[in-house]
């Protein structure tokens, strides 16, 4: 049976809808047709997997999805609210504030401790340089090691083991907790394995509580036991009602996700409840649990 949501999710708000959207790029006098008429709906607490060839459209949609990217024809609605309708300063409280982004690379500075790299969103959120940083962070393998120069006064504080536990420090203990990373806090990216530096970025990610988890092939770098922790990882994020979006080209890592759609040139070609959904459909008791008498 094909549904296009996985039951216990079908009937929570829509986070990100689609409305016959394109993404066309223009290089020099050549048209590339990125994404072609994409529909779509996800709801709060989905656990999806985008998959698809290379050069399909899946990172452009997650641009999209994120804000760092704006269609060429259709519409984007985030929370229910047209896109193309915010300000420039709503759509960077929208990037800093309601959606978080992993990388297949991590995307860490180098010089600052864990700690120091997950609180990185808050630093630079009141300043408006934020915008600038998930900017960086987001489009990283164009600006590659210039990041690092790029962030206004980032070496500076590297090396502090900060005791004072201001409010950002606070949060950023918080995401490290979250992550099971905790005794790590204070180690540079270089004194951590692959599967911990994604969890740093995850709770970089996580540290503004953002509507929406966005990781664009965030175990591509990773072994597949070390993938596997990651996608455990996600999983208690969903579990605990975190909307998450996956892209990925491991079908063991899409069958740990709740929903799949597939692209193809820039086309939604399939789209629908794994076999884990399917799963826990058919474990859930059809009829509500009757009320116990004198409760
Ligand atoms: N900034 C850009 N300028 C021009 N063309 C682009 C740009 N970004 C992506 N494209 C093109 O759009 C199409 C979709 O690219 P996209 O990066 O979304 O693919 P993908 O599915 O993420 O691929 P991969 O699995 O290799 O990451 C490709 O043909 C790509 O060359
Ligand atoms: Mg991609």
């Amino acid at each position: 049976m094909i549904q296009a949501h996985p039951p216990t999710e079908a009937l929570n708000k829509p986070v990100i809808e689609l409305v016959d959207l394109h993404k066309i790029y223009r290089v020099g006098t050549e048209l590339v047709h990125a994404l072609r008429g994409v529909n779509l709906t996800i709801r709060e607490n989905e656990y999806v997997a985008i998959m698809g060839p290379s050069g399909s459209g899946k990172s452009t949609m997650m641009n999209i999805f994120g804000c760092l990217d704006v269609p060429t024809e259709g519409e984007y609605r985030l929370g229910g609210h047209p896109v193309a309708r915010l300000s420039q300063s709503q759509l960077a409280r929208v990037r800093g504030e309601q959606i978080g982004f992993v990388f297949q690379s991590f995307e860490l500075l180098p010089r600052m401790t864990a700690l120091k790299n997950v609180e990185l969103p808050l630093t630079y959120q009141r300043t408006g340089a934020g915008d600038l940083l998930k900017t960086l962070i987001a489009v990283p393998r164009r600006i590659g090691g210039a990041i690092v120069s790029l962030v206004p006064g980032g070496s500076g504080q590297v090396n502090g083991q900060s005791s004072d536990m201001n409010p950002r420090t606070m949060r950023a203990t918080e995401a490290l907790r979250r992550v099971n990373l905790l005794d790590r806090a204070h180690h540079r990216p270089n004194q951590l394995s692959g599967g911990q530096k994604q969890r740093v970025a995850v709770a970089r990610a996580l540290v503004q509580n953002p509507d929406i988890l966005l990781a664009d092939e965030p175990t591509g770098n990773l072994d597949s036991k070390t993938g596997e922790e990651i996608m455990d990882l996600f999983d208690q994020l969903h579990a605990e009602g975190q909307t998450v979006i996956i892209v990925t080209h491991e079908d063991a890592i899409a069958a740990r996700c709740k929903r799949v759609i597939r692209l193809l040139d820039g086309e939604i070609v399939e789209d629908g409840p794994t076999a884990r959904a399917a799963e826990a459909a058919k474990a859930k008791p059809v009829t509500p649990a009757p009320v116990t008498e004198g409760a």
